[in-house]
């Protein structure tokens, strides 16, 4: 059977639930404190998972209770953890403030995950059937890169979301098959200010990026590729109470719903309901749904 390879964060999240964000040098009350499983690629392995896909996540935690219980929360979605190391130290922990418009501010504290090295990457060719590789930003870029080549000479696909955006070499882009990202990290890769979803697609298409796909929040996403196919989709309007982990959930479940074949539009429109749901929810890994509760929510808002 075909599999998903995650490669990337393990957090544990310490969320805060506040009326509205301290201003600097402010102290204030908090509604709610959380401890919830996150970490983006941690939380784009559950969404492919329980958009029915078959996934291993390879990525670290550390020697700490946090870690029993992050792998526990990925085996729970059906994620095969046997390529998570243990590292000496503490877990990657995200500090999120979460307002009463469900916006978040987000610290991370790199644990484990900045202790991943290239040479915890398996080789490729254990692997039997890969369907695609995904990516983010949240582990050293050297380990990244270790693994594009590595998928490249496979011919596996690799999928990177630039979370936390970086500056990105020509030479990166041009082995990088989708980039899926949100507006603020593609005016950070691109250097494009004109907001214009079409413009910077195209911009980083012209860089060397063969699909590029731009999720822009409540007004949907935006999807181009190399051959000139283009497309927007609209997204699905909900009350949201916390928007953690939207963007990973949009990602995991996109890949899962292209690994069972299905045409890119309906890709977008599976993946915006994954996302909208899980804003409805608070916490990262707790706000994912399944397969079952998407393909509901998209027959209900069909009538
Ligand atoms: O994308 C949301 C995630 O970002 C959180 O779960 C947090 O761990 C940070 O990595």
């Amino acid at each position: 059977m075909s599999e998903i390879i995650v490669v990337g964060s393990i957090n544990m999240d310490i969320v805060n639930h506040v009326d509205r964000f301290a201003l600097p040098g402010q102290t204030i009350q908090g509604r709610l404190t959380e401890f919830v499983p996150g970490g983006k690629g941690a939380n784009q392995a559950v969404a492919a998972a329980k958009s029915g896909a078959s996934v291993r996540m390879i990525g670290a935690v550390g020697q700490d209770s946090l870690g029993e219980e992050l792998i526990a929360s990925l085996k729970q979605a059906g994620v095969s953890t046997d390529a998570v190391v243990k590292k000496e130290g503490a877990s990657g922990m995200a500090f999120i403030t979460v307002n009463a418009d469900g916006e978040n501010e987000i610290i991370l504290a790199q644990g484990a995950n900045g202790k991943l090295t290239a040479s915890d990457i398996p080789d490729f060719s254990t692997f039997s059937d890969v369907h695609a590789v995904l990516l983010q930003n949240e582990i050293p870029w050297p380990v990244n890169k270790r693994v594009i080549l590595e998928a490249n000479k496979h011919r596996i696909p690799v999928i990177l979301n630039p979370a936390p955006a970086m500056p990105m070499a020509d030479d990166d882009l041009a082995i990088i098959d989708m980039l899926v990202l949100n507006e603020t990290e593609a005016e950070f890769i691109s250097g494009d200010t004109a907001k214009s979803p079409e413009k910077v697609a195209r911009l980083l298409i012209g860089r060397g990026v063969r699909e590029v796909l731009l999720t822009l929040g409540d007004r949907g996403c935006f999807y181009a590729n190399r051959d000139g196919h283009e497309m927007a989709i609209s997204a699905y309007q909900v009350q949201a109470v916390d928007t953690t982990a939207a963007g990973d959930t949009f990602i995991g479940a996109f890949a899962a719903a292209r690994m069972n074949g299905m045409p890119v539009r309906e890709c977008l429109r599976f993946a915006s309901a994954a996302a909208a749901l899980s804003v409805t929810k608070r916490g990262a890994q707790s706000s994912i749904p399944s397969k079952a509760e998407i393909v509901r929510f998209l027959n209900e808002a069909d009538h």
